[in-house]
């Protein structure tokens, strides 16, 4: 097989092995925002991507998928208790979220990252052409750039932090914080989501590493330089233009409202089910301002999308018990037989079913406690070329600092939430449109390829630089 001039590296591949309720095997799209805004910049490059199936011991041969060469990287089902499960999701997920919930430390799991990671380096190296580039993806893989770098010397390396990464005080709980540090300076850049992120990363490597840092760059002790800095994520802005447009989207949209009976208002969640999301501060605020009359069900229906996610994650399983029973109880409190407070969807969702569900919604609740960017928030923009609907947003997420013009709240504020939700509601349609001009604007303008040119000018930057280290930089 012909080496790849350019490699991605990230934990899932673009599409999962699935078992369908009949038992047969089928290719599906992958969870999360990382494939949605990679896959459009995949196809227009000539490149491979490497990553896992999405099941234990799939061992497949690479493959085409829809113009993208996959590489599949096996993972037992061992791997995926330890290192995905365990490590990524039980130790790196909550610690870097700010320890929303309680990260486990063990051993065990830190000796199968290392392992599993080494393994996707090695699938890299193996794949990609002489003086090529190998662009690593997320927390799953933060040892891949070093392990690529003492693998393949030639190759240009990018890393992008999908995540938040937290400040110092939090980071200094990891045990193999200084391993985690190394192996993310392996790469030319580091790219992260907010210049906070990349402000806690390059504190992080002064304090505990020592090593010279000056605006961006960092020096190694080998002369080479390094460069950490943001380069905020977005979305590919035309599907959902597109279909925002198709006369069978508006219509479903028409249909939803009417299938909650049509009420005044539609509130509308859509998020993976993880306890950074904020889906239980929501649901609390909306459950008080109904307790306390001051909206009815009648007339403010609440849409709450929950996609299924690592289900056997206890935090997760905890989550699920807990989100359920607040939903039942307001919807067995305040529900009539024509309508339902809480429409609660424990599903994933084709995107022209999202796309109808955000035209139907008058307000978006974005509320997580910590959140990389959310492209949600971004996805609702795009749909509303009609310049209606309100974006709640917290201002814990990365999107925050872009969109300006959002309804700001502070998830843990809940008397706070229940204003904004109320101010949604009640806000004048030249003022709905005010603000949604401007965050249009910002999506549009800063669409998934700017995002991806950017890090990738970077990055050529970066490798002219090493390769001709006289130049200044
Ligand atoms: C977030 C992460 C991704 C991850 C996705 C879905 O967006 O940044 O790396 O793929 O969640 O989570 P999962 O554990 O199902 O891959």
């Amino acid at each position: 097989m012909a080496a790849a001039e350019f490699v991605v590296v990230a934990n899932r591949l673009p599409v999962d092995r699935v078992e369908t309720a009949d038992g047969e095997e089928i290719w599906r799209t992958s969870p999360g925002g990382l494939v949605a805004a990679l896959e459009p910049m995949m196809r227009s490059v000539d490149g491979a991507w490497v990553g896992w199936a999405g099941m234990p011991d799939v061992e497949l041969a690479p493959f085409d998928a829809d113009g993208i060469r996959l590489i599949p990287v096996a993972l037992s089902e061992a791997d995926i208790q330890e290192y995905y499960e365990g490590f990524s999701n039980d130790t790196i997920w909550p610690l870097y979220h700010d320890v929303i919930a309680p990260p486990q430390y063990h051993r065990e799991w830190w000796e199968a990252y290392v392992s599993v990671n080494l393994r996707f380096a090695e699938a890299a190296s193996a794949a990609v052409a002489k003086g090529g580039t190998v662009w690593v993806h997320d927390y799953q893989l933060q040892l891949v750039p070093e392990m690529v770098r003492n693998l393949r010397p030639d190759v240009t390396i990018g890393y992008f932090h999908h995540i938040p990464f937290p400040a110092h005080g939090l980071y200094a709980q990891l045990p193999w914080r200084d391993q985690v540090l190394r192996g993310l300076l392996g790469a030319d850049v580091i790219g992260f989501q907010r210049s906070q992120d990349a402000a806690n990363f390059l504190a992080a490597v002064k304090r505990r590493l020592g090593f010279e840092t000056k605006a961006s760059a960092i020096t190694l002790p080998d002369g080479r330089r390094s460069h950490a800095r943001a380069y905020p994520i977005s979305i590919d802005t035309t599907p959902y233009r597109e279909l925002a447009q198709r006369a069978d989207i508006r219509a479903r949209a028409v249909e939803i409202r009417e299938g909650l009976g049509n009420p005044k208002h539609i509130l509308l969640g859509v998020d993976r089910l993880d306890y950074t999301k904020g889906i239980r501060h929501r649901i609390k605020a909306y459950g008080e301002l109904l307790d306390q009359g001051r909206i009815s069900v009648e007339d403010v229906a609440f849409i709450q999308v929950a996609s299924p996610s690592r289900e056997r994650v206890d935090a997760y399983v905890h989550l699920r018990d807990e989100v359920e029973l607040a939903i039942g109880r307001i919807n067995g409190d305040h529900d009539t037989l024509g309508h339902t407070a809480i429409r609660y969807l424990h599903q994933g969702f084709p995107r022209e079913e999202m796309v109808a569900m955000y035209l139907a919604a008058d307000v978006m609740l974005v509320t997580a406690l910590r959140d990389g960017m959310n492209l949600v928030a971004k996805e609702y923009v795009a749909t509303r070329a009609d310049n209606r609907g309100v974006l709640v947003l917290s201002e814990f997420t990365g999107a925050a600092d872009e969109l300006r013009q959002a309804v700001r709240v502070n998830p843990h504020d809940i008397e706070g939430v229940k204003d904004a939700i109320v101010a949604a509601i009640e806000m004048p349609r030249t003022e709905q449109s005010r603000r949604m001009r401007s965050l249009r604007k910002r999506v549009l303008e800063h669409d998934v390829t700017a995002w991806s040119q950017a890090f990738l000018k970077a990055l050529e930057h970066a490798s002219q630089h090493r390769h001709h280290p006289e130049e200044p930089a």
